[in-house]
């Protein structure tokens, strides 16, 4: 399918953010995305770049009520020199048609989802930040469109894409965070979503994320759902603990997002010869390596941060410091070695980036 182009008149096109040491995230767009429509019978038509714009829907659209959404998120990073990189992108490509498939949803011809994603990146490549640690922020989208109240697969989709610039995550060097580990609210349960990127597991989370930061925390630790026992991920990220010589994170048993980044962290770490754990790491190991000193670093892993150090955690009213709160050795080697990785500033021995553009 052939993707066609509508270029935003020049002068309807937004002032790009002279200041970036003040872009956040997920404020600001572009000034175009990609949008491709589904209708059962017909399948996946009409790929189309246009200007950006307010989406219009019936009241009655399933998304709004039935929550048939996904998403992914991801990033395009400009190297030394204006080349433009994307860090494993075939593989958000893949969890989104992993998503669609377990919500029902029609699955994107994943050869088409790169071509619409490069080529939306370089027609927005004036976007994506200078600054160091700063980049072009992508969140691919499938909402269910169909006007119908009736519960039921949508006959009707939309897919697409926006991007926006977005700020360094520790524009001020790292910052380690305070968790609170809820026994009272689960994320995902065996058979559920969990290892989805759908809307309705990031709804069902807010409540005890709001809980969390009433009292002062940063994230939630979330416990699987059944003991109430075990570690599976935090906020949204995933949660690795170093327990003496072991680095250990829980197993993708469906619970937990398979994260990009906490593959590329196991990979990482093993080729560095550390010992690596997937395996159901429960709180009172945690609790019992805090008291006789062998739990050395914990963090979370994800697109957003890389890694962040986690220096504080609270369990059953009580609260514990971590590495006497500050980040670990190897927190900080991973977040460096991912980071040089995905700007292009140190060989990648894994094949992980993807050049775009020069
Ligand atoms: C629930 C959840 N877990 C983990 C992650 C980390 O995944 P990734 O490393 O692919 O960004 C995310 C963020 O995307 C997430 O939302």
């Amino acid at each position: 399918m052939e993707i066609k182009v509508i270029e935003a008149p020049p002068d309807k096109r937004k002032v790009k953010p002279a200041d970036e040491s003040k872009l956040g995230f997920g404020k600001i767009f572009s000034d175009h995305f990609f949008t491709m429509p589904y209708h059962t019978g017909r399948g996946w038509h009409d790929p189309l770049i246009e200007p950006y714009r307010s989406l219009q829907l019936d009241p009655t659209a399933m998304c709004l009520h039935y929550a048939q959404e996904i998403f992914e998120g991801m990033k395009a990073y400009r190297g030394q020199g204006g080349a433009l990189f994307l860090f494993r992108p075939m593989e958000n490509i893949r969890r989104m048609n992993v998503s669609a498939e377990r919500l029902c949803m029609p699955r994107v011809d994943e050869e088409l989802f790169f071509e619409a994603l490069k080529r939306l990146i370089i027609i927005e490549k004036e976007w994506i930040p200078h600054g160091s640690g700063t980049s072009l922020y992508i969140r691919p989208t499938m909402i269910a469109t169909e006007a119908a109240l009736g519960v039921h697969p949508s006959n009707e989709y939309l897919f697409f894409i926006i991007m926006g610039p977005v700020g360094a995550y520790y524009p001020e060097g790292f910052g380690p965070t305070k968790i609170f580990v809820t026994e009272e609210y689960c994320r995902a349960v065996p058979g559920g979503t969990g290892n989805c990127k759908a809307g309705g597991n990031y709804a069902a989370s807010l409540f005890a994320g709001e809980i969390a930061k009433g009292i002062g925390y940063t994230q939630v630790l979330w416990l699987d759902a059944v003991e109430r026992k075990y570690v599976e991920e935090v906020g949204t990220s995933n949660m690795f603990f170093v327990i003496g010589e072991e680095l250990i994170t829980a197993p993708l048993t469906g619970t937990i997002l398979p994260g990009v980044t906490r593959d590329s962290v196991i990979q990482l770490a093993k080729s560095w010869g550390v010992r690596v754990a997937e395996r159901r790491l429960s709180m009172d190991e945690v609790m019992a390596a805090i008291a006789d000193g062998t739990l050395r670093e914990a963090f979370a892993s994800g697109t957003a941060a890389i890694v962040s150090p986690v220096g504080q955690i609270r369990y059953r009213e009580k609260e514990y410091v971590i590495a006497d709160g500050k980040t670990g050795n190897l927190t900080e080697r991973l977040y460096n070695e991912i980071l040089q990785i995905q700007y292009g500033q140190k060989e990648d021995p894994f094949g992980w980036r993807i050049k775009i553009a020069d």
